[in-house]
């Protein structure tokens, strides 16, 4: 298959983000209001999902159109009985030029100091682990499970010890919830091997209420954290980045600011994301994905799979988060969106 595949606006596809599971074991007030995802929330079967043959044959398909990363997400990804195989299974791919692919995990951390050590034996490159709060109190509030923050803490540490380097940690931050917190954690990770990032709260899905009222702009997190420790922006290193990158002048490492709401990054978007039943969504914000699995389960062959995903990509206009501040409330809340558990972020 030619490598070099771009989309209607010349965007390539780079990251291949794949959700395992649409299951979590914390019911985060922002993803999976337990109103919502409550006890008779139905769930995927398990024939429904993708099997680990099935994940490594559309990624390797994708490997040969370009994609040089793969995020596992979920819901949460620990939970998928067995991720250790199907990261031995993505570690064995190559790009055109050879090269393995980088293989990173957006978790929760709850079952990191369990599964740290194995993870990075099956060929797991990094981890990215969610953490909104050190507040014992509030961050249970949060995960609406009441798991307790130190076990998120010593299972980040635990990926640090088997070797899952760079670590990033995500703060989801929300006004009036978790914001009061943004400080205590930039101090807390600084000069930590952790990066922390804060990412600004979206209007994903249709299930959290979001509103605009709620976010936190970037510039504000940078402004809130210079006033006490200096900071400076670092260039982007790596092409079609979420995160912009701010340095601490003092040397204490760096931050990142994910700001899809101010600073929309739809324009060197490389991202495709499969969801845990095999569609292919060419946005995070799109309201149905392309069937790919029934493609699968129907007989196609490689190159059948390769030619959908080809023209799949090359239609590919998305560009949500762009065009959301010419939204009224109401046009953005008649709008059908893929819920973030669903599809990983
Ligand atoms: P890195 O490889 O570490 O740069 O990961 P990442 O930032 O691509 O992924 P991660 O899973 O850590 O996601 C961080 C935040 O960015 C989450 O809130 C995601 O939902 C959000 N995010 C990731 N990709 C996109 C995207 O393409 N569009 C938008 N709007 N948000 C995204
Ligand atoms: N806005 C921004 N980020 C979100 N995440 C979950 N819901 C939202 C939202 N509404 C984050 C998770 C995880 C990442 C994949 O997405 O905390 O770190
Ligand atoms: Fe689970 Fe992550 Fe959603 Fe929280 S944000 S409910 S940990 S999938
Ligand atoms: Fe990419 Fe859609 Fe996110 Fe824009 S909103 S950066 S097109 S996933």
């Amino acid at each position: 298959a030619p490598a070099g595949l771009v989309d209607a606006f010349r965007r390539p596809l780079r990251d291949l983000r794949i959700s395992i599971t649409d299951r979590c074991n914390f019911r985060c007030v922002y993803c999976m209001p337990k109103t919502v995802f409550g006890r008779d929330y139905a769930f995927l079967d398990r024939d429904e999902l993708l099997t680990f043959e099935e994940i490594t044959r559309i990624a390797r398909v994708s490997a040969a159109h370009g994609v040089h990363k793969i995020r596992l997400t979920g819901g949460e990804p620990l939970l998928r009985r067995g991720i250790e195989e199907l990261i031995g299974m993505l570690a064995e791919l190559r790009t055109p030029e050879g090269a393995p692919l980088e293989i990173a995990l957006t978790t929760n951390g709850a079952a990191l100091g369990v599964k740290a050590a194995a993870l990075k034996a099956a060929g797991l490159t990094r981890v990215t682990v969610s953490l909104d709060s050190l507040d014992d109190e509030l961050f249970q509030r949060m995960n609406d499970v009441r798991f307790p923050v130190s076990r998120v803490l010593a299972g980040i540490d635990a990926a640090h010890e088997a070797g899952l380097a760079p670590i990033r940690l995500n703060m989801v931050v929300k006004r009036g919830l978790n914001d009061q917190e943004i400080l205590d954690m930039a101090r807390h990770f600084k000069g930590t091997p952790y990066t922390l990032r804060f990412i600004e709260y979206m209007d994903v899905g249709n299930t959290n209420g979001w509103s605009l009222d709620e976010v936190v702009p970037s510039a504000e997190v940078v402004s809130r954290i210079h006033e006490v420790f200096p900071l400076e922006p670092v260039g982007a290193v790596v092409p079609g980045e979420t995160a912009q990158r701010w340095r601490y002048v003092d040397g204490g490492g760096e931050i990142g600011v994910i700001s899809s709401v101010t600073n929309a990054f739809c324009g060197t978007c490389n991202r495709a994301r499969i969801s845990t039943e095999g569609k292919l969504f060419t946005c995070l914000f799109a309201s149905d994905g392309h069937d790919l699995r029934a493609l699968l389960r129907g007989g196609a062959t490689d190159d059948e799979l390769s030619a959908a995903m080809a023209a799949i990509w090359g239609a590919r206009d998305d560009r949500y988060s762009e065009e959301r501040a010419s939204l009224t409330p109401e046009l953005r809340a008649s709008r059908k969106h893929v819920e973030m558990s669903y599809i990983g972020g």
